[in-house]
């Protein structure tokens, strides 16, 4: 069955919402804490080793009731139901989005055109098993008889971002295996990458699910040549794997069928590293790290789906963006994790986030009247404070910020942990609080300033505050608790696309510019001078061409 189509800014709650956001819009948060001594309590959600406190956002209980009416009047537990139950909710490709099944216990049953798919995804779960420990137990050797040392994913866009960034992410948990990350058309990419590799230790593992993807092949191609300047094309097979959906074209490639990891068209390039695409992070990581990753997403699964929207850290979350999107017009979300192994979180959820709810058009196929998708950015902390934290504290824009941080850190220097806490802390309730005409005059007064300079100062030390922020604090960086932490900001995408009333799962506007590409190509290469640009193009290109 389908998705339900209703614009959201028809519904009854939405103009509750707009009438309760006239109440709001002005209060300081310092206030609503003044006013109501259960609030941390209250707008915390404690779950397994997550301590999800939404306090510091400018709503009350009664903002959330209403965010839950509105997730209700829309439907929102029809479609989660819709979601895990394998219905093509990716209408406008006509396909199921299950990346939850990929995760699930052997025992479930997900059917796709009456098919169960659950038993299939073992089986290939099984084979990423098997080949992980032959490699790392350097039972799969290279062609020369000599054990693997490197493994290169050779991928783009979700084939690249998820495995890259759980594979950093989770570098604690490594094993002896380097691994390393080829993903841009830019020939210098490659040739960094694999000019100190050793094409007999190597295994590439190419990663594309439609196996079509020009970035990848070309790089895939370049990488086989080197690899043959020194091997013979029968070493191909101990050296080159490939995941994808596209067998034919992969055995077209040269890829023995056994070397051939399968993935299903259910899966989401963005949403794919739970599946065979997750190999690079089962042989970075071992295979019972890569379970126990799939494991905690599922927990998280089951959270999303079974709690109620009161308790349930995905839903308040995507509510709370449409609440600072579509009332206080927010443009823009940060994400800010207190811990460095997270460096590359914010750029993985940029697409995720950003390529799902990118979209103009409801599903009814009419333009919206109202912002969809936001803006996704962020870096560790506390380096982001030494960047860019100016801006959200004084700058004009309202930034809504997730703080991520982890009560333990995993080397255990507890002098080190404790100061980077402190800034986690420090931070939100300076967002919060901001700093008052009277706290930055009495600071002043104390510095022995004369009376005109401390008046030409004030304006510029006053801090507004009264920025929302969301703390989550995890009890320690895992691979099951990122699991977790993935599978929440995947759910948070699903319900904000239901809200919205768009579709989440295409990526049509990716195409355009892929399709030009291909043309302009052409002309680079064959000096078609026929095609016709517009001047600015038209003048870019033939200086290029004039220098090369
Ligand atoms: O950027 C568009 C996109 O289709 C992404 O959604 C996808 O993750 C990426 O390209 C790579 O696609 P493929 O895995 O088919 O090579």
């Amino acid at each position: 069955m389908a998705l339900k189509a209703t614009n959201p800014t028809t519904t009854n709650s939405w103009k509750k919402l707009q009438a309760h956001f006239e109440t709001i819009k002005s209060q300081h948060l310092k206030d609503l804490f003044k006013a109501d001594a259960d609030r941390a309590n209250d707008l915390t959600v404690e779950w397994d080793d997550f301590y999800a406190d939404f306090s510091k956002n400018r709503i009350t209980t009664e903002t959330l009731d209403l965010l839950f009416e509105l997730a209700n009047e829309l439907d929102l537990k029809d479609a989660i139901s819709k979601y895990f139950e394998g219905d093509i909710i990716n209408a406008t490709e006509g396909r199921a989005v299950l990346h939850t099944a990929l995760r699930a216990p052997k025992d479930a049953e997900v059917l796709v055109d009456g098919e169960n798919v659950i038993p299939e995804v073992h089986e290939v779960k099984k084979k990423i098993e098997d080949f992980t420990n032959a490699v790392v137990n350097g039972e799969h050797k290279g062609y020369t008889g000599k054990a693997i040392t490197d493994v290169v994913n050779i991928g783009i866009g979700g084939s690249d971002l998820g495995p890259a960034m759980v594979v950093d992410s989770l570098q604690f948990y490594k094993n002896h295996l380097s691994t390393h990350f080829v993903s841009n058309v830019d020939g210098d990419h490659y040739q960094e990458v694999i000019k100190n590799l050793n094409p007999e230790t190597t295994l590439f593992v190419i990663v594309s699910k439609t196996f079509t993807t020009q970035e990848t092949l070309s790089n895939a191609n370049s990488i086989r040549s080197w690899f043959l300047e020194s091997q013979p094309k029968e070493a191909v097979s101990k050296h080159f794997v490939a995941v994808s959906t596209n067998i034919e074209s992969v055995k077209n490639f040269g890829i023995d069928e056994e070397n051939i990891f399968p993935m299903k068209d259910w899966v989401g390039g963005r949403f794919s590293l739970w599946s065979a695409v997750g190999l690079s992070i089962s042989l970075a990581l071992g295979y019972k790290h890569f379970e126990s990753l799939l494991e905690g997403a599922h927990k998280m699964d089951q959270h999303f789906k079974t709690a109620d929207f009161n308790e349930n850290i995905p839903v308040i979350s995507a509510l709370l963006t449409v609440w600072y999107n579509n009332f206080f017009n927010a443009e823009s979300e940060a994400i800010i994790p207190y811990t460095q192994y997270l460096n590359q979180f914010a750029t993985y959820l940029q697409q995720g986030i950003m390529e799902s709810n990118g979209k103009s058009v409801d599903r009814d196929g009419s333009r919206v009247n109202y912002q969809t998708g936001t803006l996704i950015w962020g870096e560790p902390g506390t380096n982001s404070q030494h960047a860019f934290f100016q801006l959200i504290h004084q700058g004009t824009k309202l930034i809504p910020t997730d703080f991520i941080g982890y009560v333990e850190s995993l080397y255990g220097n507890k002098d080190h942990h404790n100061k980077l806490m402190s800034n986690y802390f420090a931070q939100t309730e300076a967002l919060m609080n901001g700093k008052t005409k009277d706290e930055v005059l009495s600071e002043l007064k104390g510095q022995s300033l004369s009376e005109e300079e401390v008046s030409q100062l004030l304006p510029f030390k006053v801090f507004e505050g009264n920025k929302p922020t969301t703390s989550l604090l995890i009890q320690k960086l895992s691979p099951e608790s990122l699991g977790k932490l993935i599978a929440m900001y995947e759910h948070k995408i699903f319900v904000q696309g239901i809200i919205w009333n768009i579709y989440s799962y295409d990526q049509f506007g990716v195409e355009l510019g892929k399709q030009l590409a291909k043309s302009i190509l052409n002309e680079l290469k064959n000096d078609d001078s026929n095609a016709i640009h517009d001047a600015s193009t038209q003048n870019l290109l033939a200086y290029f061409k004039k220098c090369c």
